[in-house]
């Protein structure tokens, strides 16, 4: 069971945060206990909120990202958490770099819950500025995992 859940993309300020607090929210509503983070690749805005039009969009959906603070993964967080969920293959390669060689959390990509989609990433609004079509992705998937814990 994949009860520790983290949520990986490459700022830690847009997908990834939304996508933790998209399925915090969902988990709730069905009863489900869960433990959840997110964290990014990078390292250029540890400390800082979400991105504010991401926090925006979100909070017109009924998801708070204000509480978030962006940090960058580490490679102890292959034991701190089951699972680790990446946003785009890019993030998923830099995963593997710092996984370690056994054991660990699993890995795999948001796009796997919504197979239906046909898409094999979570594309990146910071630089699309489409934040509806994010959100609207990650609700999609964040649905897909929570039917497959
Ligand atoms: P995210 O978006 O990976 O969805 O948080 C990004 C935000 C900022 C940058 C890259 C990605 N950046 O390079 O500043």
């Amino acid at each position: 069971m994949s009860h520790r859940i983290l949520f990986v993309c490459l700022g830690n300020i847009c997908r990834s945060p939304s996508a933790e607090a998209v399925v915090r929210t969902r988990a709730e509503a069905r009863g489900m206990a869960l433990e959840l983070d997110s964290a990014g690749t990078g390292r250029w805005h540890i400390g800082e909120p979400p991105y504010a039009a991401m926090q925006q969009a979100a909070r017109l959906r009924g998801y708070d990202l204000s509480a978030l603070r962006a940090r960058q993964v580490t490679p102890r967080d292959f034991s701190r958490f089951d699972l680790i969920v990446a946003m785009d293959g890019q993030n998923l390669q830099d995963l593997r770099d710092i996984a370690p060689v056994t054991g660990g959390a699993e890995l795999c990509l948001m796009t796997d819950y919504a197979p239906s989609l046909g898409t094999d990433e979570v594309p990146d609004p910071y630089y699309t500025g489409d934040f509806e079509g994010t959100l609207d992705l990650i609700e999609r998937c964040a649905e897909g995992l929570l039917d497959q814990l």
